[in-house]
């Protein structure tokens, strides 16, 4: 363990940027959003400087509304498509005057990073200073998503590129797609230059990816147009889980600060709507679990993936719900032959082994479950998730992603996408310094 502890630090002091962290070396040579928060929570475990750089630099890219985009573009590079170019922020009237960046965000984790920075800390004091010095600027995003971003007032977040969520090329969004038709855009791929082809998504799925995008740029990223015109409108399960548990955190750090209570109030009023909008509109009684809710076609989309079982992250699903989730994620994803947990449900037919979101296990996602089933009491089964991480690491190395199936780990390649991983290594660290 000793050994993996070290290889996982030498991956993120490698990755590091002077004040920023790159996820991996080629395939990714900018700051990503949601990365950079699970790596601060590498480094707290032994570098509580970077870990606070990491944060502080990506918050300075905060634009004028409190909107944070989900790449911050600090160095030109020529190995990535589409980059600052293409997405053009400054079309936005206030987006950053210092940073290129792109004009979509990813899932808000700074909240509760801040907060699990505070956990690890051994220096309390100076860690809550560093949290004062930034925590406004994250209570700013929240309200820029609830005032922008929840049209009809559900407490429930919308998203609005599939980039935006995380999981790029989930089989979630393919019936969205098939309602759009977008031009034959000419473009040179450079994600396939670094990574098997086999592993990333298809060019037609870029078109899609890239309309989307030029309709939020023709409107200059304007919210209220993108909300009426995008084709891609979507009330994401992963997304408000995490945004519930970050008002959570900012409510924890706002009490240990002190002197608050308005923003305490704010926070508690935002969070008690959308657990209102999670469990009702985002809870899909017919298979048990929480699904995407498709805005624009207005229906739920009915397949299980691992953001169907993230609300337990938070704290705000009732036991017998848990109960039954588990079992579910028992049942079709962790049979014996399958290391838990794989990114879509493994007896559809839209499953996918190798292909990226469509199957794969993904380590941050792994780390949310584990999290949940701890809080939950659900201690066997945190043992298993966090047991199966740390065994695909160690047979397949800091990858990206991994397959889920067992014996393709004895056989072959079994990890795929980017190597040496910013969060796979972060994240393995909190694991294995966590007391289960
Ligand atoms: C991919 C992932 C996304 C991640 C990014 C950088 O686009 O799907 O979740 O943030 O890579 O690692």
């Amino acid at each position: 363990m000793k050994n993996l502890v070290k290889q996982a630090q030498q991956v993120l002091n490698k990755n590091w940027k002077d004040g920023f962290s790159v996820p991996s070396a080629k395939l990714y040579p900018f700051q990503w959003l949601w990365d950079s928060g699970f790596i601060a929570i590498g480094f707290a475990h032994y570098d509580m400087d970077k870990a606070e750089k990491e944060i502080a630099t990506l918050l300075d890219a905060q634009w004028d509304n409190g909107f944070i985009p989900h790449i911050v573009f600090h160095t030109p590079s020529d190995t990535y498509f589409p980059g600052p170019e293409f997405h053009q922020s400054e079309l936005h009237p206030l987006s950053s005057k210092k940073y290129k960046s792109t004009g979509m965000t990813q899932p808000p984790v700074t909240g509760f990073v801040l907060e699990e920075m505070y956990r690890i800390s051994q220096d309390k004091n100076s860690t809550l200073a560093f949290i004062k010095s930034q925590i406004d600027k994250v209570f700013l995003n929240h309200e820029y998503f609830y005032k922008h971003r929840d049209p009809n007032n559900e407490g429930l977040v919308y998203i609005y590129h599939n980039w935006e969520s995380g999981t790029d090329n989930s089989p979630i969004w393919d019936d969205i797609f098939a309602t759009m038709n977008p031009p034959h855009y000419e473009f040179t791929r450079r994600d396939t230059t670094h990574v098997d082809a086999a592993e990333r998504p298809t060019n037609r799925e870029y078109d899609h990816y890239l309309h989307i995008i030029n309709i939020a740029k023709e409107h200059n990223y304007s919210d209220e147009k993108i909300a009426e015109l995008s084709p891609f409108l979507i009330q994401d399960p992963l997304f408000n889980t995490m945004l519930i548990k970050s008002n959570e955190a900012l409510i924890n750090l706002y009490e240990i600060l002190g002197d608050n209570q308005d923003k305490i109030a704010q926070l508690k009023l935002w969070n008690q709507k959308a657990i209102g909008g999670m469990n009702t509109k985002l809870y899909h009684d017919e298979l048990q679990v929480y699904t995407h809710f498709d805005v624009r076609n207005n229906r739920p989309i009915p397949f299980i993936t691992s953001s169907s079982f993230a609300p337990i992250f938070a704290n705000f699903v009732s036991q017998q719900r848990v109960e039954n989730m588990l079992n579910i994620m028992l049942d079709k994803f962790g049979g014996e032959d399958k290391y838990l947990c794989a990114s879509f449900d493994p007896t559809n037919e839209r499953f996918d082994p190798k292909k990226y979101w469509r199957g794969p296990v993904w380590v941050n996602l792994n780390w949310m479950l584990y999290r949940g089933c701890r809080a939950y009491d659900y201690n066997t089964l945190a043992e298993r998730i966090k047991k199966d991480t740390i065994e695909i690491v160690e047979k397949s190395g800091f990858y990206e992603y991994f397959d889920a199936r067992k014996e393709i780990h004895i056989s072959d390649k079994a990890g795929y996408g980017g190597g040496d991983f910013s969060w796979t290594a972060a994240l393995l660290l909190d694991l294995i310094e966590s007391d289960l």
